[in-house]
């Protein structure tokens, strides 16, 4: 039987890409967490296209695409992202990159840049992809789409203390106010917005643990 492809957006901080990961482990899927992708290109911005106040300069990204090599390299397991053979996947997670990265995502060029390779990542099945546009526009005809939502509260907790246990300094005021930016730049852009698939099964995980949430989407795939 060919392995199903799966399809988690959802907001921020509701735990899609450590629940994606664990569901690739028990149904034996590839996992990618397209977020990191995304704030891989946002590093890259930030060490080699900056203005002089510090913002990144667009233009000098788009004609940087060639210069970015992205992949995800297993190490133990765990899949590791390397730009241009760098393990980022710390860098990735810094507030610099938050804040910065919805701005990068929201260009159409960046999302054109990265949607083809995840298409085809995709094309031999067996994969579970998270991110914001996987279900509405990278794999429209995925087998299963869920949606993940929970209160903005729960919300902030989560990154807290995620943040807390990479080592990287954080208030969780400011968490929650990255949070609510990123929401709302994501929701309201042009190209791809954070959506809702019509076909999508809604979870609202806020009351949920990540154990019983990851019940309710095994529940959902294993029913058909
Ligand atoms: O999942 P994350 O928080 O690591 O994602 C980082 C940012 O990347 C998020 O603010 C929106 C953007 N993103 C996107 O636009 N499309 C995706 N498929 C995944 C992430």
């Amino acid at each position: 039987m060919k392995k199903p492809v799966i399809a988690i957006d959802g907001y921020s901080s509701t735990g899609k890409s450590s629940i994606s990961k664990i569901i690739a482990e028990k149904l034996g899927l590839i996992h990618l967490d397209t977020g990191a992708l995304y704030r891989g290109v946002t590093w890259f911005a930030l060490q080699n296209c900056l203005n002089d106040n510090g913002t990144i300069n667009l233009e000098r990204l788009f004609s940087s695409f060639d210069q970015i090599e992205l992949e995800f390299k297993n190490q133990n397991g765990e899949l590791v992202l390397f730009l241009n053979h760098i393990d980022i996947s710390k860098a990735i997670r810094s507030n610099e990159v938050s804040d910065n990265v919805s701005l990068v995502a929201k260009q159409k060029e960046v999302r054109d840049f990265l949607l083809e390779s995840q298409r085809s990542l995709a094309e031999k099945g067996g994969i579970i992809m998270d991110g914001r546009d996987i279900g509405t526009v990278v794999l429209p005809n995925a087998d299963f789409k869920f949606f993940l939502t929970a209160s903005i509260d729960e919300r902030t907790k989560r990154r807290y203390n995620e943040l807390l246990t990479l080592g990287i300094e954080a208030e969780e005021q400011q968490v929650k106010q990255n949070l609510i930016e990123r929401d709302k730049i994501d929701s309201e852009r042009e190209i791809a917005p954070l959506r809702q698939a019509e076909d999508a099964i809604v979870i609202d995980n806020t009351d949920l643990t990540k154990k019983e949430t990851i019940q309710a989407i095994l529940n959902h795939i294993q029913k058909i």
